[in-house]
């Protein structure tokens, strides 16, 4: 049997992306690998969202060569694919920067895999046209057990591209227009994913919750619809959705966020500056007493929720008052959970144009006053729930024996001792300790007193 090994960057958009990439390689013969010196096939599934994702690719394609040569000294032969977003925007510059490479192939093109690889027989190519079919059609449905290898919390994507067009980012020109899925086809994965075991479902798309589609009563359906439908599957206790945009928290969706109890109190909103100057000339088309505003609903119907966002730092043209203006959005909001970036001029889009860039050593100092408190803020977080009782949906065993881990609500990962659950479960867990990465919980036996 063929053997092949995907590494993947960035998003779980990508991630998704790889499964599916094995997916498709599996009705070939291929079964993956995780080691890549034993792989047939190697695929880069790669991020272009900051220039260092890029740049990471072409060494880490420099190291496949090398593997690939030693390979074949020893008769073996290896092909090389480089898909995802670099493969997009790049294209044949990566063939002409790295001559080992076989095939680029980009996120809409990848159900073509098994074409691709017969034909880089003969030639080297590329495949990065937007086709007009749907990809999803042409791709294959998981085997179950696939399904169950992957573990009980699943990703679904519902959504690609995106219109919003914030003038840092390469996305919409990378992944191209927001296109949404049918809801027949979600609800059917997501059926099939509840079958095989599947008990928490995020739901995935570059502007997740600007879904739109027409459902099966004929109207068209928002993420709010859409989840309230999911939450219905047999199985399905848990639903997330990610990455999203403060502009498309429709009515809909807000509500769902008080009276969907499988919506899990946690959103990814990510905010990217807390001064009206900056989140202007980022086209992000709403200001920083919109996003409190917004958030204030949230809370308001869901008072426990997690909240996480992404930062940018550096923006061109951001003095310090904006970036003080950063700091106070921070601090008045108080974030579980946060990624944190310095800008990073992307070619092509419109900020990479700006004049006004900010030196290298101002945007390091304010990343790191930023991460600074966006850590603090991350570990009140978690100490905070110490003491509470938790639903826990079990993922794995845990790090030590005896030990099983799962995820609270928030995300948070969990750690607790028992010999009398399965993955899969959901367990309520007193939380004991919070580390610096988990949290450490007790399972309280029906029956035990639980110490005041
Ligand atoms: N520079 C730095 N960070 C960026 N992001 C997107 N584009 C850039 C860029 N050019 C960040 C944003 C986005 C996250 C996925 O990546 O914060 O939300
Ligand atoms: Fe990029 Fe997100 Fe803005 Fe779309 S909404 S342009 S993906 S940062």
């Amino acid at each position: 049997m063929k053997k092949v090994f995907v590494k993947s960057y960035g998003c779980q958009m990508n991630v998704y992306d790889a499964e599916r990439m094995a997916d498709v390689l599996a009705t070939e013969g291929y079964s993956e690998t995780k080691a890549m010196e034993e792989a047939d096939l190697v695929i880069l599934n790669t991020c272009h969202i900051r220039e260092k994702a890029a740049e990471k690719v072409y060494s880490e394609l420099g190291r496949v060569r090398e593997m690939k040569q030693e390979r074949e000294a020893s008769g073996l032969e290896t092909k090389i694919v480089v898909a995802g977003c670099v493969a997009q925007a790049e294209g044949k510059e990566i063939l002409r920067r790295q001559p080992a490479v076989d095939v680029v192939v980009g996120p809409q093109n990848y159900h073509n895999l098994p074409a691709l690889l017969r034909k880089s027989q003969a030639e080297r190519i590329v495949d990065t046209e937007f086709p007009v079919e749907d990809k999803f059609d042409h791709l294959p449905a998981p085997a179950k057990a696939k399904i169950q290898s992957r573990g009980v919390s699943a990703f679904l994507t519902i959504q690609e591209g995106c219109d919003k067009f914030c003038t840092f980012c390469v996305v919409p020109y990378t992944r191209g227009a927001e296109v949404s899925r049918p809801v027949s086809r979600i609800l059917d994965e997501a059926m099939r994913l509840a079958d095989a075991g599947v008990r928490e479902l995020t739901l995935i798309g570059q502007n997740v919750n600007a879904y739109h589609r027409e459902g099966p009563d004929g109207s068209v359906w928002s993420l709010g619809r859409l989840l309230r439908r999911l939450a219905e599957v047999p199985g399905i206790a848990r639903l997330r959705y990610t990455t999203s945009h403060p502009r498309d928290m429709d009515d809909e969706l807000i509500e769902a966020h008080g009276g969907l109890p499988a919506l899990m109190p946690y959103l990814h909103l990510p905010v990217q500056s807390g001064s009206d100057r900056i989140l202007d000339a980022m086209n992000r088309k709403h200001t920083g007493d919109e996003y409190r505003q917004l958030i204030a609903r949230i809370r308001k119907l869901q008072p426990d929720i997690a909240l996480s966002s992404d930062f940018i730092v550096g923006f061109p043209g951001e003095t310090d008052q904006d970036f003080e203006d950063t700091m106070r959005l921070v601090a008045d909001i108080g974030f579980a959970m946060s990624y944190s970036f310095k800008y990073s001029p992307r070619p092509g889009t419109p900020a990479a144009e700006i004049a006004d860039q900010v030196p290298e050593a101002v945007k390091a100092e304010r990343l790191a006053r930023l991460q600074n408190l966006l850590e603090t803020q991350r570990q009140a977080f978690n100490h905070g729930t110490v003491g509470q009782t938790l639903d826990v949906l079990l993922e794995k065993p845990g790090r030590h024996p005896g030990q099983i881990a799962g995820k609270s609500p928030y995300l948070q990962p969990v750690q607790f001792e028992s010999d009398q659950h399965r993955i899969g479960e959901i367990v309520a867990v007193r939380i004991v300790r919070a580390g610096s990465n988990s949290l450490f919980g007790e399972w309280i036996k029906p029956g035990d007193k639980v110490a005041a």
